[in-house]
């Protein structure tokens, strides 16, 4: 299979995905209950797999809505300029609000989403990501929920892309240089 052959080694494995989804899930319905129910929005396309696994661990009443930002293109390298793709179906004024991400990096996309959302006024804004990058930090950004920090390395899998490609992977792998190095020349 040409998808796996092109990962360098395994650096989460399911297993370990699964288990911390469920203790975040955990952390999540200690604060949030049927009576100050939050808003979870994914944000697209990288989020995906984890909303979905995490969700099914959540034990108060919620809603769901979508976001998608794109920083990439189908460079390897934040170009740093984002857009909005999709915005939000629902209003989140006064409402509980958690955005959903796969990986905070250079901090640019959490921060412009933070700024845009912080205009529309909702009661809270929390953020949870199943993976955090903190040697590539730019831009300072709170994140409240936390799965695995990770090296600068080419993360992909579970959500998580290159050229669109990877993301059905059930694992984070690391991407083999030889299949990104040229792509940006
Ligand atoms: C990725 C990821 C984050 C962002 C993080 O999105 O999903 O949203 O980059 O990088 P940053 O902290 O440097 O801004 P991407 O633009 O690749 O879109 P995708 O989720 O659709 O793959």
């Amino acid at each position: 299979m040409s998808l796996y052959n092109d990962v360098e080694k395994v650096l989460v494995s399911e297993e370990q995905i699964q288990q911390r989804i469920k203790e975040l899930a955990g952390e999540m319905n200690a604060i949030y209950s049927d009576d100050n129910p939050p808003l979870l929005v994914c944000i697209l396309k990288g989020a995906y797999m984890f909303l979905s696994d995490l969700t099914r661990h959540l034990t108060f009443r919620h809603e769901l809505d979508f976001m998608e930002i794109s920083s990439y293109g189908h460079s390897t390298k934040s170009s740093g300029i984002v857009r909005i793709l999709l915005d939000l179906a629902a209003s989140i004024e006064n409402r509980h609000v958690v955005i959903v991400e796969d990986i905070v990096d250079t901090g640019n996309t959490l921060d412009y989403i933070i700024r845009n959302m912080s205009t529309r006024n909702p009661a809270s804004l929390r953020v949870a990501t199943l993976l955090n990058k903190p040697s590539r930090r730019i831009l300072e950004v709170p994140v409240d929920f936390v799965g695995f920090e990770v090296p600068d390395e080419f993360v992909i899998g579970y959500g998580l892309d290159f050229a669109e490609q990877y993301r059905n992977l059930p694992f984070i792998g690391v991407l083999k240089a030889e299949v990104y190095q040229n792509w940006d020349q």
